[in-house]
């Protein structure tokens, strides 16, 4: 561990997509600063807040009950004005203008590109991982993946009550542009047929030979788990419709996965992250991601972090397979 540093301002942002937990992440650096004397400056809508100074206090009283609430109190953005360098100088100027001795970025991989690029520039930054597609590779866990699979499989826990009284093939499409951890994890909670995921190519054949195959062994509905990513569902649909005669229905669960009161594993792993956070800069760390591996809090350079690719659980996928 390196030397503590006098640290007098914390500055925290949420960032891209939100996932349910950045809350309690936010409140965990707010309170932890207080704890340790330090000024907390809320930055809002990402890095928008840093070029355009729009700042809040964050006190321990201004961060009251925001544990169980979904969404951010910070609001969150994708900022294209962040990109070039001239807006990457006007983030840094407004640190130095307020004093920044830190920062805290909570968001994915876009986020911790930029936090890159400002610790380069002199700002100590340190990443937290939050997206729900739990795809940062240098951490098991990333904020808000629990909650979106909570709700994702309660969708289709629903929806298979349906389709079993119909008889029907249900598609049922969850988020994930580029992974398929989401869909994975949901496909073998709901005890789902199939799952289509961005990482494998669907063999769309062999998946109504199933289908065929299994309606003879006497199966009456499908649930079948396809990431946005994979494909085009309703064109998925269509085929496994022409190609098996069950009637295939199509359901897509979009934001809503993204809203929603966090789960107390979000909550606690969201708190243990901003904590250390906290103690990262206030022993003289920058470019960091704080990761959860193995149960426990960690953390691990930001450009080591991004130039990692997380893998598909392997096991997880062909089990599916073996289980229905
Ligand atoms: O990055 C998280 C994510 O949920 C992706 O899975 C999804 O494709 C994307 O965000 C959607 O982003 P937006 O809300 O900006 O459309």
């Amino acid at each position: 561990m390196k030397e503590k540093r006098d640290v007098r301002s914390i500055g925290v942002l949420t960032s891209g997509g939100d996932s349910p937990g950045m809350n309690a992440a936010v409140r965990a650096v707010a309170r932890a600063c207080a704890h340790y004397g330090i000024r907390c400056i809320g930055i809002k809508r990402g890095y928008n807040g840093l070029i355009k100074n729009d700042v809040t206090e964050l006190t321990p009283d201004s961060v009251n009950g925001i544990i169980r609430r979904g969404g951010t109190m910070l609001y969150t953005a994708r900022c294209e004005e962040f990109r070039p360098e001239e807006g990457q100088q006007k983030a840094v100027d407004t640190c130095r203008n307020l004093g920044i001795d830190g920062l805290i970025a909570i968001g994915g991989d876009g986020t911790f590109r930029g936090a890159l690029e400002l610790s380069h520039k002199g700002i100590a930054t340190i990443g937290i991982p939050g997206t729900i597609d739990n795809d940062i590779a240098c951490t098991q866990y990333s904020i808000g993946f629990d909650t979106a699979c909570t709700t994702a499989i309660d969708a289709a826990d629903k929806l298979t009550d349906t389709m079993q009284s119909h008889e029907r093939c249900s598609l049922i499409e969850v988020m994930g542009r580029h992974a398929g951890h989401l869909a994975l994890q949901v496909a073998v909670a709901a005890g789902a047929f199939a799952v289509c995921v961005p990482e494998r190519k669907t063999d769309v054949e062999k998946l109504c030979d199933r289908i065929n195959a299994s309606r003879k062994n006497g199966r009456t509905h499908f649930i079948i788990i396809v990431a946005e990513g994979a494909g085009h569902t309703t064109e998925l649909a269509s085929e496994i419709k022409t190609k098996t005669g069950v009637d295939t229905r199509v359901t897509i669960l979009g934001h809503v996965q993204r809203g929603g009161t966090p789960t107390g594993h979000d909550r606690v792993v969201a708190t243990r992250m901003g904590a250390h956070a906290v103690d990262l800069i206030r022993m003289g760390h920058t470019g960091r991601i704080v990761c959860w591996n193995d149960s426990k809090v960690c953390d691990c350079g930001i450009d080591e972090g991004l130039a990692m690719k997380k893998d598909l659980d392997e096991g997880l996928y062909e089990l599916i397979e073996i289980v229905t």
